[in-house]
């Protein structure tokens, strides 16, 4: 019996799992390694055990579900995403993609389809950064590529630390973060942008993600009384700030392609209406599809952050907090994804993600590739984020297909 994608099923997951942390417009806000986050977690845990799945939890709290194979010895097909979110984030940024590889483990079931290698589908810890500030942190610590008591030693703005609060949640597992053989990693996602949507295309086939800079910049002042210092003789650092960010946000339209840039987050001190801003930290994301742009960039970003605080008379600091690589998919594993697709007169087209994902870090340790489908107007990050039941269930029905193709070749 050929295993197939039950569309409604899917849809019902996605919806008993967007009442956790559910937002007042419709969206969802699991921030990684809150109560909220835990409560997914659990759920997805519950879900995967009632499947069948051996549940493994590691160092940093990646969950990784396991479908036998027949061969027990196979290095494991892996397919996930991240249950995290944004604080105003949407229903299927993350949750689509391990929602997704549950519906491939409970599609296989209901065929009695064994496959030769094991199946893993996996919870990333922290896709998002938003609380702990580095992005990808439980694929990137797998995938060698940020040392685990970086990762552990972080906290949250709030001082809260990460091992403490992944402890205090339950997901402090035991089995090493990394160092398995991984057959394959396929990751589905919403596009997170228009195009699909726009040109009616159930499936993008994922080529490749651009190269991203992440810094965090600290701009320092003096506070002072707001009544009484003259304009002339302060040193106000959120002013500093807001000049910076203006700068910044120029200096993409010097390149072509225009690179993306955006300032996110602002921290004052002391963010009190009457007292002049002794510091402000703000954090810049900058992305290009070119490393040699985005090394551009930051030069150009950084002298006109400098002549700024200069003319200000303020202190500076520019810490580039991540950078990432361009990536490349492993083309045989996108070539699976276009064959699945035409197999099962699915329309797909080639795409190159604006996002970041858990995938452009697998891809440094194992063959990977992603599936996109589309998303309402290509709206994420944002709680009106929306998709239909019949294109999750297509992106599904082609993840099935490659995973299992996958899990049953030598
Ligand atoms: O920031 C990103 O690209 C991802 O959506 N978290
Ligand atoms: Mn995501
Ligand atoms: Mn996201």
């Amino acid at each position: 019996m050929t295993a197939t994608v039950d569309r409604d099923r899917l849809w019902q997951s996605h919806m008993e799992m967007a009442e956790i942390g559910a937002t007042p417009k419709g969206g969802v806000c699991r921030l990684s390694l809150t109560d909220e986050d835990k409560v997914s977690r659990d759920l997805f845990v519950k879900w995967a055990e009632e499947a069948g799945c051996t549940v493994r939890v590691d160092t940093v709290g990646n969950i990784f579900a396991r479908r036998p194979g027949t061969d027990a010895d196979a290095a494991p097909v892996m397919t996930g995403s991240h249950l995290d979110t944004q604080p105003l984030g949407g229903r299927f940024d993350g949750a689509y993609g391990v929602l997704a590889g549950l519906e491939v483990v409970r599609a296989l079931n209901d065929a009695g389809a064994e496959t030769r290698a094991p199946i893993d589908v996996v919870v990333w810890t922290d896709e998002e950064g938003c609380r702990f500030t580095t992005k990808t942190m439980g694929s990137a610590v797998f995938a060698g590529l940020i040392p685990e008591e970086d990762v552990l030693a972080a906290a949250d703005p709030d001082g809260r630390g990460f091992a403490d609060e992944l402890r205090r949640i339950g997901y402090a597992g035991t089995e090493p973060c990394g160092g398995m053989d991984v057959a394959a990693y396929f990751e589905t996602h919403i596009e997170q942008g228009p195009i699909l949507e726009n040109e009616g295309i159930p499936v993008g086939a994922v080529i490749g993600a651009q190269g991203q800079r992440f810094f965090r910049v600290t701009v320092s002042g003096e506070e002072g009384h707001a009544g009484t210092l003259p304009m002339t003789m302060r040193k106000d650092s959120f002013l500093g700030a807001a000049r910076m960010a203006d700068a910044v946000n120029a200096c993409a339209f010097a390149f072509d392609p225009v690179p993306v840039v955006t300032v996110g987050h602002v921290r004052v001190r002391p963010n009190s209406r009457n007292t002049i801003p002794g510091e402000t930290v703000f954090t810049i994301d900058s992305r290009h599809p070119d490393e040699a742009i985005l090394a551009a960039l930051k030069e150009q970003m950084s002298a006109a952050c400098g002549r700024i605080a200069r003319d200000l008379g303020l202190g500076l600091e520019i810490h580039e907090a991540s950078v990432s690589p361009v990536v490349t998919f492993d083309a045989a594993l996108v070539q699976a994804i276009r064959d699945a697709a035409k197999v099962l007169g699915i329309p797909c087209k080639d795409m190159f993600s604006g996002a970041g994902h858990d995938a452009c870090k697998l891809a440094a340790v194992a063959p990977s590739a992603m599936i996109f489908v589309p998303c309402k107007d290509g709206v994420s990050h944002n709680e009106l984020e929306d998709a239909t039941p019949e294109d999750l269930a297509a992106g599904t029905a082609v993840l099935l297909r490659v995973v299992e193709d996958a899990a049953n070749r030598g």
